[in-house]
């Protein structure tokens, strides 16, 4: 059997993932899953049926039974209903670290993952543990960086109605959640090319990264 190819880009909140993974798949003609976009569906849809982020149990059952669509365009509809804003709004953020914490959540997902590469032979998969857990032989394993201030600064302007102060405090949050949290924490993967973003465009990172391919 071939190996699917997979290209596995990791990273924190503001390095830029979304933006370069979703334009390097472009460029290479593969599809594109942003799995953030999951963990963020879950706690949506948890919060929707009035269960507390923290329950592992309850939170996991939810996972498990939720239907999800993430449609080439970023539309993500959960149990039918169209989530793409609300996912991405402060009161998901607020709760997806603690259900990205969840064994169970994260366990559903990955099966959810690795079921999307199976379908089409490969793609570019954009997360926190691609590389070190989902895809650990992926073709290619990326792991962005940038400086705090930066990827803050980045995260302000995309979302126009909180300042920079709350999304730098947000960010120094989540990261420490992201990286200290017991299951799966967010870590360079063996392997993996570590990319600092910060004084790169993002041209400039698909170029080092299509590079990297050819290589
Ligand atoms: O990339 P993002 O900000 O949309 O991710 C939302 C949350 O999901 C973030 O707190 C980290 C978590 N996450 C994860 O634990 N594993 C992944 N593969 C992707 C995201």
């Amino acid at each position: 059997m071939t190996q699917p190819l997979v290209i596995a880009i990791d990273g924190p909140a503001g390095s830029g993932k979304s933006t370069v993974a979703r334009r390097l798949a472009e460029s290479i003609g593969v599809e594109y899953l942003d799995t953030g976009a999951m963990y963020r569906a879950v706690a949506f849809a948890a919060l929707r049926q009035g269960i507390d982020p923290d329950h592992g149990a309850g939170v996991t059952a939810v996972a498990q039974e939720m239907t999800l669509e993430i449609s080439g365009d970023g539309t993500v509809t959960v149990d039918g209903i169209d989530a793409t804003t609300e996912i991405r709004g402060p009161v998901v953020t607020r709760a997806v670290s603690a259900v990205a914490a969840i064994p169970g959540v994260r366990q559903e997902l990955v099966s959810r993952q690795r079921e999307w590469v199976r379908r089409r032979g490969g793609g570019v998969l954009e997360g926190r543990d691609i590389g070190s857990v989902v895809f650990p032989d992926a073709r290619l394993k990326i792991y962005l960086s940038a400086r705090p201030e930066i990827r803050a600064a980045r995260r302000a302007k995309e979302v126009t109605d909180l300042d920079y102060n709350t999304v730098a405090a947000d960010l120094a949050r989540r990261d420490d959640y992201d990286v200290n949290r017991v299951h799966d924490p967010l870590r360079l993967a063996d392997g993996a090319v570590d990319l600092d973003t910060s004084d790169l465009t993002i041209d400039e990172v698909i170029e080092v990264i299509r590079g990297l391919l050819d290589a």
